[in-house]
């Protein structure tokens, strides 16, 4: 094991705080800092360095820098800022002796000898990579997550690595937008049970245990608006939805201790989220308490002047200071102007020690200024338990869409085509944002059915990369598929397609895959869509040629053998959509949980457009909020799994049908797995309020529970709920829970309304 010790920097580090001790009876503080956090050992610490630290290098604590990777030394110029107290935080080190480097100068020999932070997008995995985050979000598995984000912290921190960008918590009501894939999809209440346990599972149980990271709730906020799903556009987001959607997670991510915030690169209602004092400061700071640190998105402090709210890099740097931004992610606005707009009076070094404090804090809470050995120990990576939970967290994640005729599971005597550009396309199945992943450890769905070696299978890719345009594979599949018994066709985007900036205007599948799959049909063998993509992806065109659809998201190392024993029975699929699945682009933004309008659609009175008569008369009637070609459902609402067992929901009952403000309700149910094969189900909890001084959306996810059951076996789901959960931010600017009727459906998906209670609130 290599260890890296700074045995005299402690001996120092012990002086200096004793010094401080002394020193912090005289350090000027604000009060209200001053009478907080005397009561915080950390807290005296923290005076004793600030009063020693010169404005210089109080600067650059708020710097955080990275280093590219096409350069191979570190450069002179990097090295000799760090000596100088000039940088707080790193950026994509590659490479830990870099990390080590740096640090060891960062602690020996600049004045006041504060460590640095080293940071690094671990989204989902870091050697060992999960499934997308959206696709985490599907296994409606909380416990899952914590244990993905425990192996990812355990496996980054090898590398020095002890603060990550993630989770990214914004509300995706768009799949066009790429990001969708990094997020857990529409939903705030799901967003904000992955954001916990995300946290949770990198912040480990003690933040300064060398194997724990920050973790940092992104992008504060609004991103996922995005207009039109064009990454980086602005964000328009009334009050009402600010505070009951988008704000929500975050919130919850402060209750779960995320160590660190990160802007995003909108504008938010005209003001960019990286100067937006009433997010960064009333909100995040005086209404929730948020102690920890902000970080701002790559450059977006001197984007402001693109976006034409700052006129050069200081003005920029002067509005995102006075918002209460406390680090600079790799622009330099604040290194270069900082000490200016102090001396002329447009900041203050008052406030400015606030700022370091914040960063200061988190860097002692992470254990840092004790503590900065890290195991680089490499046997860990990829370790059996780190793939097993892996694996679980792929099948858990995928979503069974359709099953015609029970085709899935498939037994072993039927031979199985193999085809499509995704059946074993190792890079591609990690997804986006896995710099650290390495494809040599991926197993494939054909590598895994060939390792098993009871199937008889045979392999065509048909086309080779899911863009391709070419149909010269097209007569190998086809020929393929004939003299098999069922075609399982691995198809979707590669990971490129999804992520930052990678929006698509057409969710469809791209290339000639759609041809593929419609020649496939034509041999008429059965057909298993199985879809590895960073967002739901428009089927219209083939749906009705393909009798089941497996959506596997992007599903990391061990897709392949989760997805073998989903589509040989050995596992039931569990997952739920985390998302509405539109049919079509041109239905987007497309989720649950909307408003009824003055309009709601009436099923029984939609007309389509092809049956409206020629030359018809000019009128409304009959018609509601719907398309008049695409209709008004989505292709799959969120929620909605299949599995290949039934449940049956049994005694759904509710403890009091007028409860008072302030009370506990709870609800219960016996679930019945009727199939015969053991399976796991979420129940899923949803309320409406049926009238509110503010209109309120026609479902919202209350509660969600996972369970296991054996084929035949029963269990009784519990839920408790307070009055506050069905509480709302209203007209007045408060969160109220207003008096009056509410209907709740202990449901399978988010339109099963068969088991529907009502409460009055009294
Ligand atoms: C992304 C962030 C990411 C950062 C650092 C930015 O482009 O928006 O989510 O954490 O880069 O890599």
């Amino acid at each position: 094991m290599a260890f890296l010790q700074m045995k005299s920097y402690a001996g120092r580090l012990l002086l200096t705080v004793l010094l401080g001790l002394f020193l912090s009876c005289e350090s000027k503080v604000t009060n209200t800092s001053k009478k907080e956090e005397s009561k915080d050992p950390i807290a005296y610490k923290i005076d004793s360095i600030l009063s020693n630290m010169s404005l210089e290098e109080k600067i650059g604590q708020t710097a955080q820098r990275g280093k590219s990777s096409r350069v191979k030394e570190l450069p002179k110029d990097l090295k000799e800022a760090v000596r100088k107290g000039q940088i707080g935080s790193f950026l994509n080190i590659m490479n830990k002796e870099d990390a080590k480097e740096l640090q060891m100068l960062a602690v020996e020999e600049s004045p006041n000898k504060i460590p640095l932070i080293f940071a690094r997008d671990v989204i989902h995995g870091f050697k060992t990579i999960f499934p997308i985050p959206l696709g985490q979000a599907a296994s409606f598995n909380p416990m899952l997550v914590q244990e993905g984000a425990r192996v990812a912290a355990i496996e980054a921190s090898t590398s020095g690595i002890r603060w990550t960008f993630a989770p990214m918590l914004d509300i995706s009501r768009d799949p066009r937008w790429g990001r969708i894939a990094e997020s857990a999809g529409e939903d705030p209440y799901l967003t904000g049970v992955m954001a916990e346990a995300y946290i949770k599972g990198f912040q480990g149980e003690d933040l300064s245990s060398p194997t724990s990271m920050a973790a940092c709730a992104k992008h504060f906020i609004g991103y996922g608006a995005a207009e039109g799903g064009r990454d980086y556009n602005t964000a328009n987001i009334n009050e009402n939805l600010l505070h009951n959607v988008y704000l929500k997670p975050f919130k919850i991510a402060v209750n779960a201790g995320s160590a660190t915030f990160m802007t995003s690169f909108n504008d938010l209602n005209g003001v960019p989220a990286s100067a937006n004092k009433y997010i960064l400061k009333d909100i995040l700071r005086d209404e929730w308490g948020f102690d920890g640190f902000v970080v701002s998105d790559w450059n977006s402090i001197i984007e402001m002047i693109n976006h034409g709210f700052a006129k050069d890099k200081k003005e920029a740097a002067e509005k995102s200071i006075n918002a209460m931004l406390d680090m600079e992610m790799t622009s330099a606005s604040y290194q270069d102007y900082l000490k200016e707009l102090i001396e002329e009076g447009k900041f203050s070094e008052k406030k400015l020690d606030v700022i370091v404090r914040n960063i200061l804090r988190i860097k002692f809470r992470l254990g840092l200024f004790h503590n900065l050995y890290f195991d680089s120990n490499d046997t860990i990576l990829y370790d059996k338990k780190h793939l097993a939970s892996a694996q679980e967290s792929a099948a858990e994640s995928t979503v069974l869409l359709k099953n015609i005729n029970n085709l899935l599971p498939i037994n072993s005597k039927k031979k199985l085509a193999i085809i499509g550009p995704l059946a074993n396309a190792p890079h591609e199945q990690l997804g986006t944002w896995t710099f650290d992943g390495e494809k040599e450890h991926t197993i494939t769905p054909l590598k895994s059915f060939q390792q098993d070696g009871q199937y008889t299978i045979q392999y065509s890719e048909g086309v080779s990369y899911s863009r391709d345009k070419s149909t010269k594979g097209f007569g190998n599949a086809i020929n393929t598929a004939k003299s098999s018994d069922v075609i399982l066709f691995f198809a979707g985007e590669e990971a490129i397609l999804s992520g930052e900036a990678h929006s698509r205007a057409n969710i469809n599948l791209p290339g000639v895959q759609e041809e593929l799959i419609n020649e496939l049909h034509k041999t008429g063998k059965p057909i298993v869509l199985v879809i590895m993509a960073g967002r739901p992806i428009t089927l219209g065109n083939i749906i009705d040629k393909v009798d089941a659809v497996l959506m596997a998201w992007h599903p990391g190392t061990m897709g392949g053998p989760a997805l073998k024993n989903i589509i040989t029975g050995v596992v039931s699929p569990s997952g739920k959509l985390p998302v509405t699945w539109p049919k079509e682009v041109g239905q987007i933004p497309i989720h649950y949980n909307h408003k009824n309008t003055g309009r709601p659609v009436i099923p029984e009175e939609f007309v389509h457009m092809d049956s409206i008569p020629i030359a018809a008369w000019q009128s409304s009637l009959g018609n509601t909020s719907h398309y008049l070609d695409a209709g008004f459902l989505p292709q799959y609402p969120f929620g909605y799994g299949l599995s290949y067992s039934n449940f049956k929901y049994s005694d759904v009952r509710i403890s009091s049908a007028n409860p008072k403000i302030g009370d506990t309700i709870t609800v219960k149910t016996i679930i019945t797995n009727t199939g015969n094969i053991k399976a796991k189900e979420t129940v899923q909890l949803y309320f409406r309020d049926m009238v509110g001084s503010l209109t309120r959306p026609v479902k919202e996810l209350l509660r969600f529970k996972k369970v296991t059951l054996e084929a035949g076996a029963s269990k009784e789901v519990i839920f408790n709920f307070s009055t506050d959960d069905v509480s709302f931010y209203g007209q007045d600017k408060l969160w109220v829970t207003e008096p009056g009727d509410f209907k709740l459906w202990v449901s399978k998906h988010s339109m099963d309304e068969a088991n529907e209670l009502e409460f009055t609130l009294e």
